[in-house]
């Protein structure tokens, strides 16, 4: 049995976070919470997106909720400084256990994707940026289907896609929505638990698996 690895990106690869330190430049001390508030928005509008069936692409949403964000803070920002801010989102770092964790999934001969809410032209951009492009076979988008996660359709995409079947298909994420979509749709998830206080919605459907690390996540598939 071949094992496919769905690998979530913002969040799971790449760190959201990334953008601290120029917050920090325009916010001071709430660059965390600003931060914070940016992506919960972002991925709200695209969750909104989806049920209305109101499709625009990822970076739209980012875009939106960037503003909305700017607006709760009540930071002006110029035209200049908030094309800054995007463009630094377009080149997020990966989290540092990545490469290792890829390389062992690698090695234990996984069939790997990048999959992703982004479009597939932001997450090539984020891969190759953060030099871990060449792990994946490919990316997979929602923007193929014009919805996103955690739409059923979305993920049967990702089957379809990969080639693959629900039974020896993985989602690697660490965002919990992604992970009980993924379940719900027939696949196996496992939850890459990125902080030590993040909690996972507590809806009755568990993670196949928990790890705190992407190696030791890896490990544990390998395991199965
Ligand atoms: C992604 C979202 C969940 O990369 O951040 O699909």
């Amino acid at each position: 049995m071949t094992i496919t690895l769905a690998f979530d990106v913002y969040g799971t690869l790449i760190d959201t976070q990334g953008v601290i330190s120029a917050l920090e430049r325009l916010v001071g001390n709430r660059a965390a919470e600003f931060s914070r508030v940016w992506r919960e928005k972002q991925l709200e509008y695209s969750f909104r997106r989806g049920l209305m069936q109101n499709y625009a692409n990822f970076a739209v949403c980012t875009s939106n909720a960037l503003d909305y964000t700017c607006a709760c803070f009540k930071l002006a920002l110029s035209v200049d400084e908030k094309d800054d801010l995007i463009g630094l989102y377009r080149l997020l770092p990966a989290f540092a256990d990545v490469e290792a964790g890829l390389a062992q999934a690698r090695q234990a001969g996984f069939r790997m994707f990048a999959f992703s809410n982004g479009s597939a032209e932001a997450v090539e951009l984020l891969l190759n940026t953060a030099g871990i492009g060449d792990y994946f076979l490919g990316i997979v988008s929602v923007d193929e289907i014009k919805s996103y996660k955690p739409n059923p359709g979305v993920y049967s995409h990702f089957l379809r896609r990969a080639g693959a079947v629900g039974a020896e298909a993985w989602l690697i994420s660490s965002n919990p929505f992604d992970v009980i979509g993924a379940i719900s749709s027939g696949m196996r998830a496992a939850w890459l638990k990125r902080s030590p206080e993040a909690i996972f919605d507590p809806w009755g459907i568990e993670p196949t698996l928990t790890a705190n690390s992407l190696v030791s996540l890896v490990g544990q598939i390998a395991q199965k």
